[in-house]
């Protein structure tokens, strides 16, 4: 398939783990595909690894996306090279990993997390419709990433849930405004992925978390890339303002099967 031929595309995050699939799926669709990391290190990582790949062509630049400055470069390094912007996958987000419970978490450091994942998200969403879409008859389609913690908690991992659960609702809200102008937006909401963190697991709980999933196998990164493709291409032509959950079945389930006896 080569559903992107003559598109533009931007994946936020694109530096490392999903986003890497993400710019691969689209390149290989016949994309000109844009990524950034938050730095110039983790983007140049994430180029290196994308060459590798056998990717050529690939535009990075360093973006931190919670920073209007930064987020209005990337745009106009955008704009310099390729003239046009198709498709936004707003993929990039802060893990809020190690912030404790509830009880202990530090606002500021909360604030950090909604900060790039939903206010972050909003910006360049807003940007590259102001910028691209808009003076473009074809206008443009955005997909975000959430995630299915966004409907069903993890435990010490607040901040994350509220703002996977704010991009929710963000992508409801674009899409209800943006529709009328011919813009679509909607979102993945992943359950596990197989990335880096995964193969730091010891085998046991690997093994004891894909026992709970109905498929019983966590999604990689070409499943997550080829749902958002979907959403970003004319085959969702008339989708807008959904939450598609890719989860191996997890959210279906009202007790995993280790407690189901
Ligand atoms: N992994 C999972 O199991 C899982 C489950 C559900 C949902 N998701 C969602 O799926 C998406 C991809 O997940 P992942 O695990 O592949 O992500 P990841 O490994 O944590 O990578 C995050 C990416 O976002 C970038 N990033 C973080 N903060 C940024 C900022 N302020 N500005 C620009 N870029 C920034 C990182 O860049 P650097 O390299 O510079 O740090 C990196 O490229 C995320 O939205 C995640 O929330 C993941």
């Amino acid at each position: 398939m080569n559903r992107f031929e003559g598109k533009t595309v931007l994946v936020t995050g694109g530096s490392r783990n999903t986003g890497l699939d993400l710019v691969e799926r689209f390149a290989r669709e016949g994309a000109k595909v844009w990524m950034c990391g938050s730095s110039a290190a983790s983007t140049a990582r994430g180029a290196e690894a994308l060459a590798a790949r056998g990717l050529a062509g690939i535009g990075s630049r360093p973006c931190d996306i919670s920073d209007a400055a930064q987020v209005a470069a990337l745009l106009d390094a955008i704009d310099a090279d390729s003239g046009r912007l198709d498709i936004l996958v707003n993929n990039a987000a802060d893990q809020g990993i190690g912030q404790g419970g509830p009880l202990e978490v530090d606002p500021a450091a909360m604030l950090k997390v909604l900060r790039t994942n939903v206010v972050g998200g909003f910006q360049v969403t807003q940007a590259v419709c102001n910028r691209f879409f808009m003076r473009q008859p074809t206008r443009g389609t955005v997909v975000f990433l959430s995630s299915n913690t966004a409907r069903r908690a993890i435990r010490n991992r607040t901040s994350y849930c509220a703002s996977k659960g704010g991009i929710n609702s963000l992508v409801r809200s674009l899409a209800l405004d943006l529709g009328p102008l011919g813009i679509r937006v909607n979102c993945c909401a992943p359950g596990y992925i197989r990335t880096e963190r995964w193969d730091t697991l010891a085998p046991e709980l690997a093994a004891r978390r894909r026992r709970n999933c109905p498929l019983g196998i966590e999604a990689t990164g070409a499943d997550i890339a080829g749902v958002v493709a979907f959403l970003a291409s004319q085959d969702s032509g008339n989708m807008t303002g959904e939450i598609v959950t890719v989860d191996a079945g997890c959210s279906c389930q009202h007790m995993p099967v280790d407690c189901d006896c």
